[in-house]
């Protein structure tokens, strides 16, 4: 008998990375879909194949989908050249259309909190074209949206402070942000993987705390014993870099204008769930992980 595989698309991330373990623990088969099969060798092992294949190159993803009976999305476009249209938008909407023609039994797909038509941020309107794609493809399906992860926030933060004590804040870096976990959405992609009663439903997924990127620094000086040297990219500037570098370097614009956006926009806790049938709370905290990842390790 074939054996049937969970296909993750984006195994190799943060998030992606995570899940694989916990899908382990339930005995299946694990194919993990990347650009760079040499890359993500380190992957591999008798349960878990890496095949290489790219979300723009449909016949990859006819590939990748051979006997796969569940799909993860846990792919983005917002640091790479080609974006979240070519990737978020265009890229998921290969995969679906892939795993459709392959007879996947159930898709689940990871948003992002807020994703909407009309949001400021590209990667979150084309999250949202994503959903509705999904919705619409005749597929069982699973959306989760998740708000922003400690880990990748932490790399940018945390990793430079404890290196050199000096760290750049985008903006004054005074608005509160809700932040979760990648290892608690891992979890949460775990149970929506294995527990078909949470199929057809999209849920929003917060962090139990909103923190300022000023925040951000204080908890990370408490937790490491380290003290920081704040230096500041006014917003002026960066809403004028993110104009003037769009066509020079449109990932980078992309980013910068991204930092505007987390500056000046609601995206708390409250925001995240604001008029959401379903949303779930992950309980560790940005303190939890500045520990696990920065101290102990
Ligand atoms: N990070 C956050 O704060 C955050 C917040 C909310 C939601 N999310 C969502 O959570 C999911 C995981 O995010 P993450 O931060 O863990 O990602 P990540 O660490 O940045 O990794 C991105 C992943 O996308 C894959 N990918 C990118 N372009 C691809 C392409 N053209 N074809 C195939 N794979 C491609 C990469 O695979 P290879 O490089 O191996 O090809 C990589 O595994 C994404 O859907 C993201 O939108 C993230």
């Amino acid at each position: 008998m074939a054996k049937e595989y969970v296909l993750v698309a984006g195994g190799t991330g943060t998030l992606g990375t995570q899940l694989i373990q916990r899908l382990l623990t339930h005995g299946v088969q694990v194919r993990v879909l990347s650009r760079n099969a040499a890359g993500a060798q380190r992957l591999e092992t008798p349960q878990v194949e890496v095949v290489e294949g790219d979300v723009r190159d449909p016949a990859s993803l006819r590939r990748a989908m051979r006997d796969a009976m569940t799909v993860v999305s846990a792919i983005h476009g917002f640091l790479d050249k080609q974006g979240p249209r070519a990737i978020d938008r265009d890229g998921n909407r290969n995969l679906i259309a892939a795993a459709r023609g392959a007879g996947v039994q159930h898709f689940v797909l990871v948003s992002i909190a807020g994703a909407a038509a009309d949001h400021p941020m590209e990667l979150f309107r084309m999250k949202y074209a994503a959903e509705r794609e999904l919705r619409a493809s005749g597929l069982a399906w699973t959306i989760l949206r998740p708000t922003a992860y400690m880990e990748t926030w932490l790399r940018l933060i945390a990793a430079p402070l404890v290196q050199s004590g000096r760290v750049r804040i985008f903006g004054g870096g005074r608005n509160p942000i809700n932040f979760v976990s990648a290892h608690d959405v891992a979890s949460l992609v775990e149970a929506a993987v294995f527990n078909p009663a949470r199929q057809g439903s999209a849920i929003d997924i917060a962090g139990p705390e909103d923190l300022s990127f000023v925040d951000v620094v204080r908890v990370i000086e408490q937790a490491t014993g380290r003290k920081a040297t704040t230096s500041h990219v006014p917003l002026p500037l960066m809403r004028a870099m993110s104009v003037a570098m769009r066509l020079l370097n449109p990932a980078l614009a992309r980013q910068v204008q991204g930092g505007v956006v987390m500056d000046t926009t609601d995206m708390s806790f409250a925001a995240a769930v604001r008029g959401s049938p379903s949303w779930t709370r992950g309980a560790t905290t940005l303190h939890d992980v500045v520990v696990r990842d920065y101290v102990r390790s």
